[in-house]
């Protein structure tokens, strides 16, 4: 049996997708708060800078994976207007609802798709562009996963990664002691669960950094990737575009 992480732990590969589905079970009521808090609202203003680097135009094809309570579905909806098409995806039942309800609360009534990353239900070259959210980090095949992002991709096509990196040097100390220390107080208190936030933590720390994940998107297929680093390195934005 494979082994892989699951935050500092480590666990069977089977095992993983289990317990990340238990993380946002367990969140996906108090998520959208919960961001608010943890990043004193930086998530929005990262999510909006992917959302500008995007660029899309109306008519175009957008695919959201591990779209969640769906605020980028939201932003590329608006965008691409009543020709085009964006699906709002998730592996998760619980955020993927929360999301169906934010958006159709806002006015959007978006195809909304239970997935998984690694295992695409959608022909070869659909879509103009795939986005990612907060959401590679919790994958179990990341290399599957970006394999399927390609293949979903017309020639062309772009993927962007938005994701937690890592934070430049002089902000190590302040940044380890926010989020092994402050965010699993925060989650107790306002979503009445701690372990959920020590996972985020412990998860971010484990996820690639952004030049590693640059190689394994190239690996992956994308001729050509570029990275914005966002914040001190807290966040990093993969464009990759497919050959
Ligand atoms: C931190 S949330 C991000 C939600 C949203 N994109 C945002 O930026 O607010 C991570 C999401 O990834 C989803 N996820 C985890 N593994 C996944 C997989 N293998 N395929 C699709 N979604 C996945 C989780 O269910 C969760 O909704």
């Amino acid at each position: 049996m494979s082994r892989t992480h699951f935050g500092f732990q480590a666990v069977d590969e089977t095992d993983k997708a289990g317990r990340v589905r238990g993380v946002f079970d367990s969140v996906a009521g108090r998520y959208d708060v919960m961001n608010d808090l943890m990043s004193l609202g930086l998530h929005r203003a990262w999510k909006a800078y992917a959302v500008a680097v995007a660029n899309v135009r109306e008519g175009q094809r957008v695919l959201d994976l591990a779209g969640g309570t769906g605020d980028l579905a939201a932003a590329f909806a608006r965008r691409v207007g009543r020709r085009g098409l964006v699906v709002h995806t998730d592996i998760n039942e619980q955020m993927l609802r929360r999301g169906r309800d934010r958006l159709t609360d806002r006015g959007l009534v978006l195809p909304t798709v239970l997935c998984d990353a690694e295992r695409l239900p959608f022909g070869d070259a659909c879509f103009d562009l795939v986005t990612v959210g907060f959401g590679l980090r919790n994958m179990t095949h990341k290399e599957r996963a970006l394999a399927e992002m390609r293949r979903v991709l017309q020639p062309g096509g772009r993927l962007l990664v938005l994701e937690f990196s890592k934070v430049a040097k002089p902000l190590e100390k302040a940044y380890d002691w926010y989020s092994f220390t402050v965010l699993p107080r925060l989650g107790r208190w306002v979503a009445g669960d701690a372990e959920s936030y020590r996972y985020l933590a412990e998860s971010i720390r484990m996820h690639p950094d952004a030049a590693t994940l640059k190689s394994m998107m190239k690996e992956a297929g994308f001729g050509h990737v570029d990275v914005h680093t966002l914040t001190g390195g807290v966040v990093a934005l993969h464009v990759g575009i497919r050959c």
